[in-house]
C-alpha cells in the first residue's frame, strides 16, 4: 500500500546505534547486493562518533510517528560549496514500495534547496533498483566511478 507521509529527520547521534544497527538487519536483501557483510554494532558505532567530527555530514534518522523507518546519509557543501551529495538512503525493507523513499528525497530538496544547487547520489554495488529510483525522482546518470560507483545529479534550480 502506498502512503502519503510527512517524515521528521531525526538527527542520529551514538546512543541511537542499535536503531541504526537494527534497520541495516532489517534490509537482508541490500546487505546481500552490497557484498553481504552486516555491519556490526561496533562498526555503525564507530561511524556515527567519525560523523560526529564532520560539520558538513547529516545522518538522519526518518520517522514515521513513533516508528523508525529508514536512514538517510548526506553531506552538505560536497563535492563543491553549491551541492550535496547523499551517500545512503536506506528503507526498511519491509516497507519499501510504498513512497517513503520518495518522501525522503522530496523532504530533502525542499530542505536544501534554497542552499545549494545540486543534488548528487552516489550509488554503490550492482544496485540497479537503486538506480531505477534515483532515475524515477528525476536525477540523472552524470558518471561512473570504476565498475561499482555511480554518480546520479539532479539540478534544485
Ligand atoms: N525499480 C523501478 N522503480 C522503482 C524501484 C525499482 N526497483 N524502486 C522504486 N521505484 C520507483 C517507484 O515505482 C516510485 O515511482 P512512482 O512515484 O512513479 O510510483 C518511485 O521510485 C518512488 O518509490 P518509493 O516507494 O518511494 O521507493 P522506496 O520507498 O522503496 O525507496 C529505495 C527506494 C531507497 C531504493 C529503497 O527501496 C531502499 O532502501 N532500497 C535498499 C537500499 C538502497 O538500495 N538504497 C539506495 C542506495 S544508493 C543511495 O542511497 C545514493
Amino acid at each position: 500500500m502506498r502512503v502519503s507521509t510527512q517524515l521528521e529527520f531525526l538527527p542520529v547521534t551514538s546512543d541511537l546505534a542499535p536503531v541504526v544497527h537494527n534497520l541495516y538487519l532489517s534490509c537482508p536483501t541490500y546487505i546481500a547486493l552490497i557484498g553481504g557483510e552486516t555491519p556490526s554494532l561496533n562498526d555503525i558505532q564507530r561511524e556515527l562518533e567519525t560523523l560526529r567530527h564532520d560539520t558538513r555530514r547529516q545522518a538522519v534518522l526518518l520517522r514515521q510517528g513513533e516508528r523508525v523507518v529508514g536512514f538517510l546519509d548526506y553531506k552538505v557543501a560536497h563535492p563543491d560549496r553549491h551541492s550535496a551529495t547523499i551517500s545512503l538512503l536506506l528503507i526498511e525493507e519491509s516497507l519499501q514500495g510504498r513512497g517513503l523513499g520518495k518522501a525522503a528525497v522530496e523532504q530533502l530538496e525542499a530542505l536544501l534547496k534554497n542552499r545549494m544547487e545540486r543534488l548528487y547520489a552516489v550509488v554503490y554495488g550492482q544496485n540497479e533498483q537503486a538506480k531505477r529510483f534515483w532515475e524515477r525522482m528525476g536525477f540523472t546518470h552524470l558518471r561512473d566511478s570504476g565498475p561499482t560507483l555511480c554518480w546520479y545529479l539532479k539540478h534544485l534550480r
